[in-house]
């Protein structure tokens, strides 16, 4: 049920030239989307790349969400317009520990520069991005990557499945978007690994596959996978960016969606051996399975 109001809806979508922020802008500029038309105001700290079409925003402005005065000083002039955030900002440091002081640091900049900087602040709804990295811990810690997991993963993922006990950026995020209940509502919105359109992005799967594919025919070596031989041979999901930018406008939009975590997959599941033989097909190489001796212990995240 979409939920209709007279005033225009006005988005800032922070790290709009990541992967997930590029298809939010493409889908909030949409003639469709749920509860526009959309005013579309998009923030990341570089200019956009060469690539991002101009038409997507309205406005789009360029500070380090890192510094609070440059916050301050960049957004306080739209913090009397902005009705929905969209977070999907990302900073990844060298361990967890960094990642939640920098990850935090950023989203609070911005939610104190939006709430308070006037007192005429229309903001109402935060949507924030994070992952299966919930479920999993942050198995790119090497603190924090026990050979043989010390907890064993309970399949599906349930969004009301307990936090692990262990220090992760995202958990850090949704307590500080809950602080701000009742008076915003929210929506937490947990992914698979990303498939989308993106040049800058931290985690690009399918781009890295594909430059090592690349890399691979013009070496003349084999594609062999750089993962596990149990993750070669498992099922695994992925999240369309286009389905989850659509997910977290309906999450915005909708009556009966907010104060909620979602999980978000395209729903279908396929193995990693079964895409590498697609790859390896379309660029001409050679698939071949990981290396002997890889096994179930050494296998966390998605490789
Ligand atoms: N990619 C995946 O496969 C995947 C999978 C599961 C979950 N997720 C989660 O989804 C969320 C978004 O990920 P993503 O892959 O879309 O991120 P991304 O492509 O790496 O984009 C990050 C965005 O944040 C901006 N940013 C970073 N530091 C900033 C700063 N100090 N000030 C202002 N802007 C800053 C970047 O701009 P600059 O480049 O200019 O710094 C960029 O626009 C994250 O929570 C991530 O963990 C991603």
């Amino acid at each position: 049920m979409e939920h209709k109001t007279s005033e225009t809806p006005v988005a800032l979508i922070m790290g709009v030239t990541g992967m997930a922020g590029f298809s939010l802008a493409e889908a909030l500029k949409d003639p469709a989307a749920l509860g526009g038309p959309w005013k579309v105001m998009g923030a990341a700290r570089r200019q956009t790349p060469p690539w991002f079409p101009p038409s997507l925003l309205d406005s789009y402005i360029s500070f380090d969400a890192l510094d609070t005065k440059d916050t301050h000083h960049s957004l306080s002039p739209i913090s009397d317009q902005v009705t929905h955030l969209f977070w999907v900002a990302l900073q990844v440091g060298p361990n967890e520990d960094t990642n939640i002081s920098s990850n935090s640091t950023m989203l609070k900049n911005v939610l104190t520069t939006l709430t308070s900087s006037t007192p005429t602040s229309r903001l109402r709804h935060i949507s924030l991005l994070t992952g299966t990295k919930h479920y999993m811990g942050p198995f790119d810690d090497p603190a924090f990557h026990p050979k043989g997991r010390a907890i064993p993963l309970e399949l599906p993922f349930r969004e009301g499945t307990a936090r692990l006990p262990y220090p992760l950026f995202y958990y850090s995020l949704e307590d500080l978007i809950t602080s701000y209940s009742p008076k915003l509502t929210w929506s937490v919105h947990r992914s698979s690994i990303i498939i989308g359109a993106s040049s800058r992005s931290i985690y690009n799967t399918l781009l890295t596959l594909v430059v090592y594919a690349l890399i691979c025919r013009r070496e003349g070596s084999q594609f062999r996978f750089p993962g596990t031989r149990y993750t070669w041979e498992h099922f695994c999901d992925v999240t369309d960016a286009g389905l989850l930018a659509r997910h977290q406008i309906w999450a915005a939009t909708s009556d009966g969606t907010k104060n909620q975590a979602f999980n978000c997959t395209n729903g279908d599941v396929f193995t990693w051996k079964s895409f590498c033989c697609v790859l390896a097909e379309m660029f001409g190489v050679e698939a071949v399975a990981p290396v002997d001796g890889d096994d179930r212990d050494d296998d966390v995240g998605g490789f």
